[in-house]
């Protein structure tokens, strides 16, 4: 009842000052895994509530497609820019004409690796690298130190695999039991963790010796559990199994006991976003350059 009538109040106030909706143009990666889609939604979701006019471009997992977007942002005159980057390099000559253009751009989840830092506002996203050890302690305490770790890294050059990569090694680096002896990339989808754990599973004559799975995502570490049961295997059991996001299909996993634990990257973070770049337009002053959203662990019963 307060809602419809604050709605149709502001509806009102709005026409009556004559105020216009403030635009954001927003480049998503794509929609690869669970997780992305979620972010997607809600970022459409939220933008509708708070009176925002959002210009969504999907770039389908292309950086090239993203610089266009962007491109067309600044010719359109938007008010603001988000970026969620799908690597980190190759930002510096689009974000110089957003800055010509007087047009603020703010990074969402993924970073950029710009050597002038004054061409973004801000970076409001999870800490990866506190991701990856996160998972890296939860698995040293399972392991009691001593583990041979198979790795399927997210997307190449993308900040999350960077950061989770390093939190990870970080980790086992202080315990000399424990290593990874096979990483490659699964680019974050289901049908990449598949192929990249088929490929170990050959490699290693079914995951002999091998005591974890360590995977950059979920949806991953879904298609490498799928691999490791056609191949006779018990993901959770035979091999722990630890990974990030943790979206409906991995709680379902963990309940199943066919995976260990998974770091949670909240995706409904657009209530996070949105308030720093409209508080920023109404008031331009220097941000610090990365706004932290938290990141939990969640282990199954019994682990
Ligand atoms: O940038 C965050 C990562 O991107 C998520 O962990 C993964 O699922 C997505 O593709």
């Amino acid at each position: 009842m307060y809602k419809t009538f604050a709605a149709v109040f502001l509806g009102v106030s709005l026409a009556a000052s004559g105020a216009s909706a403030v635009t954001i143009g927003f480049s998503q990666v794509g929609d690869e895994g669970d997780w992305r889609p979620a972010f997607s939604k809600d970022m459409q979701e939220e933008a509708k509530k708070m009176g925002i006019d959002l210009k969504f471009a999907d770039a389908q997992g292309k950086q090239e497609d993203q610089l266009k977007a962007v491109r067309a942002f600044i010719a359109q005159r938007v008010d603001a820019i988000v970026i969620a980057p799908v690597v980190v390099t190759g930002w510096d000559q689009v974000l110089k004409e957003a800055k010509r253009a007087n047009i603020p751009v703010f990074l969402a989840d993924r970073d950029v690796d710009v050597t002038d830092k004054s061409l973004y506002v801000t970076r409001i996203s999870a800490d990866f690298s506190l991701e990856g050890k996160l998972a890296g302690a939860w698995l040293a305490q399972a392991s009691k130190g001593t583990c041979d770790v198979v790795e399927l890294q997210g997307t190449v050059g993308s900040a999350p695999a960077i950061e989770r990569k390093k939190g990870f090694e970080a980790v086992l680096s202080q315990f000399p039991g424990m290593k990874i002896v096979k990483t490659q990339s699964g680019d974050f989808t289901t049908e990449g963790g598949k192929k990249v754990m088929e490929a170990f599973i050959k490699a290693t004559d079914n995951l002999k010796g091998i005591c974890a799975s360590f995977a950059h995502n979920d949806n991953m570490q879904l298609g490498a559990i799928q691999a490791m049961k056609e191949a006779g295997l018990k993901p959770g059991k035979d091999v722990l199994m630890v990974s990030v996001d943790y979206v409906p299909a991995m709680k379902a996993a963990l309940a199943k006991g066919e995976a260990n634990a998974s770091v949670e990257l909240r995706s409904a973070i657009g209530k996070y976003i949105y308030p720093v770049v409209t508080d920023y337009l109404k008031n331009p002053k220097e941000l610090p350059k990365w706004i932290v959203i938290p990141s939990d662990l969640h282990v199954a019963a019994g682990n």
